[in-house]
């Protein structure tokens, strides 16, 4: 079966080296445990960090997770999910005016409060009140409203449009926070930046002092920034590793032959003729992972995969049946094999 090892202490490297860049800019961070589907293990990692807060898409993470940081709900809450919402997060991120009254109205039920982040959208066109049109009336009436808290604004980049954060789109922010706090006479607690690709941003000095918040999960799995992809010194990018076996090796052409129409996937294939090659097929498939999100070692090339089979060609080195193949992976690729439930999971001890 093929198996998703975990290393927790490079997780908790790549924690640490965050929080301390975080706070030496006095930014606080909410880590995003999506794309490890909020497993305990790491969970408990981030419990140990400094991180002030633990974040999650899916309502059902948040329900799983013990921590004793505050726990934001990231997604936009469905109306059929604002009575989870309030048991569950603390906090959530919102846009929507009616789901924020029905907030309201259950944390009245419920006798408590709610808080919630504003969400802008600056042009990436993704969550958020469109930053040209009006927001005051919909900032007044959630400040009037007796079971909502109000704790901040957020925006969020890099993320439909591949908006890359600048000067430029922090001033629209920066604009908006001004304007609700000088109207209403209040302080914003939170600004809330963005994601993994606002650390290019805080590594060059750059990110705006009024940002204080930013919200990340790519850059503690895969120790990158996201808004030029660039590895960042001393993070690992090898938290998660997949380990798959090779189920048939054989030398084989490397044309099929035949007529020639679609592949398992509906997809038109081409093929270009470079003779015979060593072709291995690996127990593993899309069910699990796209082989585009893979990354394969230089004794290989992957070739493409069907549901459940990865074909690759080997070019160098001593491989049987029987073997495992090690693989890492992008965002993608760990979001999926850690949802898959065909993926054992394996705890490494070591760095
Ligand atoms: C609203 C929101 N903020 C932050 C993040 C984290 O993004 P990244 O993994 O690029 O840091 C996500 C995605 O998981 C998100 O949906």
């Amino acid at each position: 079966m093929p198996s998703l090892h975990i290393y927790p202490k490079r997780y908790a490297h790549n924690l640490k080296m965050m929080s301390d860049l975080f706070h030496s800019h006095h930014v606080s961070g909410m880590v995003v445990t999506k794309v490890f589907c909020a497993d305990e293990h790491l969970i408990q990692i981030v419990n140990q960090s400094d991180f002030e807060y633990i974040a999650d898409s899916k309502i059902e993470n948040l329900k799983h997770i013990e921590t004793n940081k505050p726990k934001v709900l990231l997604r936009l809450p469905e109306m059929t999910q604002v009575e989870e919402t309030i048991k569950f997060a603390d906090i959530s991120l919102n846009s929507e005016l009616k789901v924020i009254k029905a907030l309201n109205q259950a944390a009245e039920v419920n006798n408590q409060i709610h808080k919630i982040i504003l969400m802008f959208d600056l042009g990436d066109l993704r969550e958020g009140i469109y930053y040209k049109f009006e927001y005051m009336d919909t900032v007044k009436q959630i400040l009037d409203m007796k079971y909502i808290e109000l704790v901040g604004i957020g925006t969020n980049l890099t993320c439909f449009g591949g908006v890359i954060p600048d000067e430029v789109v922090y001033e629209k922010l920066k604009k908006i926070k001004n304007r609700i706090e000088s109207t209403f006479k209040i302080e914003l607690q939170v600004i809330s930046g963005g994601n993994s690709s606002s650390i290019a941003m805080l590594l060059e000095n750059r990110l705006p002092h009024f940002v204080n918040n930013l919200r990340i999960g790519e850059v503690l799995v895969l120790g990158r920034e996201t808004a030029y992809g660039h590895h960042i010194d001393g993070m690992y990018d090898d938290v998660f590793e997949l380990h798959a076996e090779i189920i048939e090796l054989k030398e084989k052409p490397s044309m099929p032959e035949g007529e020639l129409g679609m592949d398992a996937f509906g997809n038109k294939v081409s093929f270009e003729d470079q003779g015979l090659m060593q072709r291995a097929i690996i127990g593993i498939g899309r069910q699990d992972v796209y082989c585009e999100n893979l990354i394969a070692n230089d004794d290989m090339t992957i070739l493409g995969c069907s549901s459940d089979h990865l074909m690759v060609e080997i070019k160098k080195g001593n491989y049987q049946v029987g073997d495992q193949v090690i693989f890492k992976m992008n965002y993608a690729g760990i979001l999926s094999l850690s949802t898959s439930r065909y993926i054992r999971r394996v705890y490494e001890d070591n760095l």
